[in-house]
């Protein structure tokens, strides 16, 4: 008997122009980091966001070292950020030489705690010459970065409002969540400044690649500036500051075109694939599907399931590895940076939400591609765990 097809946790969906335009690519020679792909693409990016600036990066994580450089985020600096988070959101952070200081999620939305974020600056910050000052390390506050993890839009006004009145920078990690709304707006497009990802496993992908989205055309500039090896002189290779060479290449976004033609669909398509798991497991003792906050319209990037172990009969740990066997590939939660290796020194605001949902929470299969059948072989795999 052959086992079961493998189904994986959130694969690139090709279904679109991709190997045209990569052919297209290859024709014309234009395969490198410029062509007219790599503007198209930046185009498409703004336009389905509804940014006036976008610039396109080689990776996620570029763009958010790009953003936080842009922002002004300096070294000796503190940023606020998620602590249940991918480690690139705080790496990119480190990069900038600043610290990240941790918020803790919200139980309610799995997102940063905006009453925390209010609660420090309030609190634990004094009004300094630049910003808001840390009280015990004397350290400013630069900015804020509110991830919006797995599709679920952040509870962005308290935070806004606490931005504004410390005059922050609020830079947003949109990675997870390109289509994603808060109260009808884009997100990426609430803060100053907006990283996305465009890596394998996410919504839309280039094979690997970011961009930096903004409202403010100096910011953009400045980021392009950057990403470009800073050259001053269209001719001369002179450099008028420490630049990176953080572009994305005609090829990947020739990938990126083909797959934002497609944005509804691939959207539509993780969002029936949300309710579908939702209806599965609704009335399920111990299954909790991931909240949705009414103000949100999210994308359901990875819908992501909480387990009780008391109360289901089974642990994440279980469940994931009995769907291992069966040849279905789930994912726990990121380690909270607070708790991790690289980022552990770091302040941490709370943590408790956060620890709970890594201790529980997993995520289940998400291609835009999952067919109904391997859903309900996921679901099945699931409901078996019970004891
Ligand atoms: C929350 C978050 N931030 C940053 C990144 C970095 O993006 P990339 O992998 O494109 O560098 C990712 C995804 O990988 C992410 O999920």
């Amino acid at each position: 008997m052959p086992s079961d097809p493998f189904i994986p946790l959130s694969e690139p969906w090709l279904a679109g122009n991709e190997a045209a335009y990569l052919a297209d690519c290859v024709a014309t020679n234009w395969v490198s980091s410029a062509g007219p792909y790599v503007d198209r693409f930046e185009g498409m990016v703004a336009g389905a966001v509804g940014a006036a600036h976008a610039v396109a990066t080689a990776s996620g994580t570029a763009a958010l070292h790009t953003a936080l450089m842009v922002a002004g985020v300096g070294p000796g600096d503190l940023v606020l950020t998620s602590t249940l988070t991918f480690i690139a959101s705080a790496n990119a952070i480190a990069y900038t030489g600043a610290e990240p200081v941790l918020v803790d999620a919200d139980p309610a939305t799995w997102q940063m705690d905006p009453a925390r974020v209010a609660a420090y600056l309030a609190e634990d910050c004094a009004p300094g010459p630049d910003g808001p000052v840390e009280k015990a390390s004397g350290r400013r506050v630069a900015a804020v970065m509110p991830v919006h993890i797995l599709g679920h839009p952040v509870d962005m006004d308290p935070i806004l409002a606490a931005a504004r009145a410390h005059r922050l920078v609020v830079v947003e990690d949109a990675t997870e969540s390109l289509g994603a709304r808060y109260k009808g707006r884009a997100a990426g497009t609430l803060g100053d400044l907006a990283a996305f990802s465009f890596n394998g496993n996410k919504l839309v992908t280039c094979g690997g690649g970011g961009m930096v989205v903004t409202g403010d055309g100096a910011l953009a500039a400045r980021a392009r500036h950057l990403t470009t090896q800073a050259k001053s002189d269209p001719v001369e290779s002179e450099h008028d500051a420490l630049g990176y060479n953080y572009r994305l290449t005609n090829i990947q976004a020739a990938v990126g075109c083909a797959q934002m033609e497609r944005l509804d669909t691939m959207v539509a398509a993780r969002r029936r694939i949300a309710a579908a798991y939702r209806d599965a497991f609704a009335g399920v003792a111990g299954l909790a599907f991931m909240p949705a906050a009414d103000w949100a319209e999210p994308v359901f990037w990875l819908s992501t399931v909480r387990i009780d172990r008391e109360i289901f009969g089974a642990d994440r740990r279980a469940v994931l590895a009995r769907l291992a066997e069966k040849g279905i590939q789930a994912r726990p939660l990121w380690q909270p940076l607070h708790r991790g290796a690289v980022h552990g020194g770091a302040r941490c605001l709370g943590g408790a939400v956060a620890e709970a949902l890594q201790d529980q929470a997993l995520s289940l299969p998400s291609s835009g591609s999952l067919t109904d059948a391997d859903q309900a072989r996921v679901v099945a795999a699931v409901l078996a765990c019970r004891a």
